[in-house]
């Protein structure tokens, strides 16, 4: 089923620049746990997202803000102690990076150390430059994110498409250029219209990988519980679902405590 032009055993930040040299589009999916990264990175994913978006997929909250650092942390060792190929990238999350650059650099070192991920990623441009500086002159790599920024939700008022404005794209196209200056091995483009991603794309030599931002970009990213269909409450045009997992999960569980309730498990052979 694998497309690729080169096989990779293990994916670095060169691999995705090299994919994006040759063509090769570059595929990245989010995990919070072992069990799941095991299946996506067996499965030859280039990048492994350690998303904030844990906090509504896995804690259940209305946005990606309340997730802590401790709580990032956990979540990214247990990928990384799945993940035999893929490269693992970790979110700092909100309001671990913003006010100041020192901050910012204390956070990343506590990810990079105690979770044992390859980079980490932050939402923003020119506003948090001097972050992702230094960041990257402590030699750890970072990603940018650029369009619908879910930690400025609240600034934005709702989760509708970025930059359709001028003005928006005009900054945002700048914002991609200084990412790429500053060092950034990568750019995350989220809910903004196709044309301007993909001039984004063009004009950078850095991975730009798209969520909702059409297929003239290096890349791809999406949230696994969305692919898999374990989340069904909201159906956004970029998503496509490959699986109903909501589906076969309610009915398999509902099967099982008809089961229990009527004595039929477990059975003579499930027992000692
Ligand atoms: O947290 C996340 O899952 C993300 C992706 C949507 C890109 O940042």
């Amino acid at each position: 089923m694998s497309v690729a032009k080169k096989e990779y055993k293990r994916i670095t930040v060169k691999s995705l620049i090299e994919m994006k040299q040759n063509g090769e589009k570059i595929s990245m999916l989010t995990s919070y746990d072992y069990s799941m990264a095991k299946i996506v990175d067996a499965a030859k994913i280039d990048v492994i997202l350690v998303g904030d978006s844990a906090s509504n997929v896995i804690a259940g909250h209305e946005t990606t803000l309340p997730i802590t650092l401790d709580q990032m942390i956990y979540h990214a060792s247990s990928v990384v102690r799945a993940a035999e190929r893929a490269l693992v990238v970790v979110d700092i999350p909100f309001g671990s990076y913003q006010s100041d650059s020192k901050e910012a650099l204390r956070s990343a070192i506590r990810i990079m150390k105690e979770s044992g991920g390859h980079a980490v990623k932050v939402e923003g441009g020119d506003e948090i430059k001097e972050s992702i500086k230094r960041i990257i002159g402590a030699g750890i790599p970072v990603m940018g994110h650029l369009g619908l920024t879910p930690q400025s939700i609240y600034k934005f008022g709702t989760y509708t498409v970025r930059a359709k404005e001028e003005a928006e794209a005009k900054k945002l196209k700048q914002d991609a250029k200084m990412l790429e200056k500053l060092g950034c091995f990568g750019l995350v483009l989220e809910k903004i219209p196709a044309k301007l991603a993909q001039e984004v794309a063009e004009s950078i030599s850095i991975p730009v990988i798209g969520i909702g931002a059409g297929n003239g970009v290096d890349g791809q990213v999406l949230v696994v519980h969305d692919l898999l269909g374990m989340t069904h409450e909201f159906n956004p045009r970029f998503l496509r679902r490959y699986m109903n997992l909501y589906e076969e999960m309610s009915n398999a569980i509902g099967q099982y405590v008809a089961d229990v309730k009527s004595r039929d498990f477990p059975s003579e052979d499930e027992q000692y």
